[in-house]
């Protein structure tokens, strides 16, 4: 089938990809030039573990193509899918402009019916919204061509994209129009071999089963984080609790890890969006609100230990010429992405009180020296164990894998103070203790 992409970004260039290796004729469009241009050569612009050559793969055989040329774009696919992002607006509604403004391409150009797909993360009420403004587009141009409009959300997980995006869970497809969710249908037959997938239901409860999942989701990690400070204050073992109650079927455990809060570019954008939406037609969401308020406390938990420990607050007392080595930048393992990531949190307060961070992370140096440039308080070192050189203690921000067996007595050997911050609960605190360390972490004794 031939399908058009619109925003080459995390979720499009992904499924874009997945689509080609499939089979399918892929035009990508995007009006970042570079960002096309470094494409072809195969340079990707996001961090993704098999990425790379499966686009290289797909360009070269001819599958996948990519240009800035969205009237080439239009006239390419029967299937025109909409990638582009939704900011939050200052008030933390998803910003629709990028999206409402391909729809008016794609109506503007085009010259057959098409199917226009909504895969960005879109409030509820959007599809309406695009088919409003494509709509009005060719009535201006006195066309009486048609086209269907599909909320078909996307559940990939940034690290884990390629996979999740060849073996769905589920394929949400929300559509009034039978040909529609024949074509869908079609596209995704490659993906939907094993067993049924395919979840057929109206536009409007497919935009909310995208939101629905993501703050459930947000909702199991705040839940957990509570439970883990409430842990704290009984003296019991948060991962003890987790266990307990992950083996429960009905709980499962999955996305029940106490930690340094999440992070990315959906949980915080998606629950804060549902909000507004709620909000909006005059519904207000408690628990979404205690969602939201849980995380952004739990990003200062790391903070709050530093600072018991060592006394900042007592006698005017701050961080001043302390150094933490800080293992850990992106907001989770196997991405660059440094979006809503706890780190940043942790290093702006640390910064703030007058400490020095020495940071390490697999894949996101760069992404930090371009958020923060260069600054006397930040060093970007090359290996974790660099990291620790001179530095009074470790934080740990990030479950990288590499983090979860370091040399403990290195660690000792170079800090000043064996003291450890784990945001992540990766190690044993009674191990921790015979190895002489001091081992803060979440939702457990110290
Ligand atoms: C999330 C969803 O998991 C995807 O299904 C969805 O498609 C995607 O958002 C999206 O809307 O595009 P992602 O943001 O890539 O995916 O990352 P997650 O793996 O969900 O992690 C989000 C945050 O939660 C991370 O900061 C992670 O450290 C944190 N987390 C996750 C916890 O603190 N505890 C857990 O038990 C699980």
């Amino acid at each position: 089938m031939k399908v058009t992409f619109y925003g080459i970004g995390y979720v499009g260039l992904v499924q874009a990809t997945v689509l080609a290796d499939a089979g399918h004729d892929v035009c990508c469009v995007d009006i970042n030039e570079t960002r096309i241009e470094n494409l072809k050569k195969g340079i990707i612009p996001i961090y993704e573990p098999g990425l790379t050559p499966l686009v290289e793969k797909n360009f070269a055989e001819g599958r996948l193509t990519f240009t800035t040329d969205a009237e080439f774009g239009v006239n390419f696919g029967d299937l025109q899918f909409i990638a582009v992002g939704t900011p939050p607006d200052e008030d933390g509604s998803a910003d629709l402009q990028y999206v409402l403004k391909v729809a008016e391409t794609i109506a503007t150009h085009m010259t057959s019916a098409k199917v226009i797909i909504d895969k960005s993360t879109v409030p509820v009420g959007t599809a309406d919204k695009v088919r409003a403004k494509a709509q009005q587009v060719l009535d201006s141009r006195g066309s009486d061509l048609t086209f269907a409009v599909v909320s078909n959300p996307e559940f990939l997980k940034e690290g884990a994209a390629v996979n999740d995006c060849k073996r769905p869970d589920r394929i949400v497809i929300g559509t009034d129009s039978a040909d529609a969710e024949e074509l869908m249908r079609e596209l995704y037959a490659p993906f939907n071999r094993n067993h049924e997938k395919i979840i057929v239901m109206d536009i409007k409860s497919a935009e909310l089963t995208k939101y629905a999942a993501n703050c459930m989701l947000a909702t199991k990690i705040s839940f957990m984080n509570e439970m883990a400070n409430i842990a704290e204050r009984v003296g019991a073992d948060i991962e003890h609790v987790r266990q307990g109650i992950g083996s429960d079927s009905r709980i499962g455990f999955q996305f029940i890890y106490p930690g340094c809060g999440y992070g990315g570019s959906c949980f915080p954008k998606d629950v804060q969006a549902l909000v507004r939406t709620a909000d909006g037609i005059g519904y207000e969401s408690q628990i979404l609100k205690a969602v939201e308020a849980v995380n952004y406390a739990q990003k200062n938990k790391l903070f709050e230990y530093i600072s018991k420990h060592f006394g900042v607050g007592i006698d005017g007392k701050d961080l001043s010429g302390k150094t933490f080595a800080l293992w850990g930048l992106s907001f989770k393992p196997n991405t660059d992405d440094m979006r809503e990531a706890p780190s940043r949190v942790l290093m702006e307060q640390l910064w703030a009180a007058g400490a020095k961070v020495q940071a390490y992370d697999p894949e996101a140096m760069e992404e930090t020296q371009r958020i923060y440039g260069s600054r006397p308080d930040l060093s970007l070192m090359g290996t974790k164990e660099s990291a620790l050189n001179g530095a009074d203690a470790l934080i740990i921000c990030t479950e990288w894998q590499n983090f979860k067996a370091p040399d403990f007595s290195l660690i000792k050997q170079q800090l000043s103070e064996a003291v450890i911050f784990d945001g992540r609960n990766l190690f044993e605190p009674t191990r921790m203790k015979k190895k002489g360390f001091v081992y803060w972490s979440i939702g457990r004794l110290a």
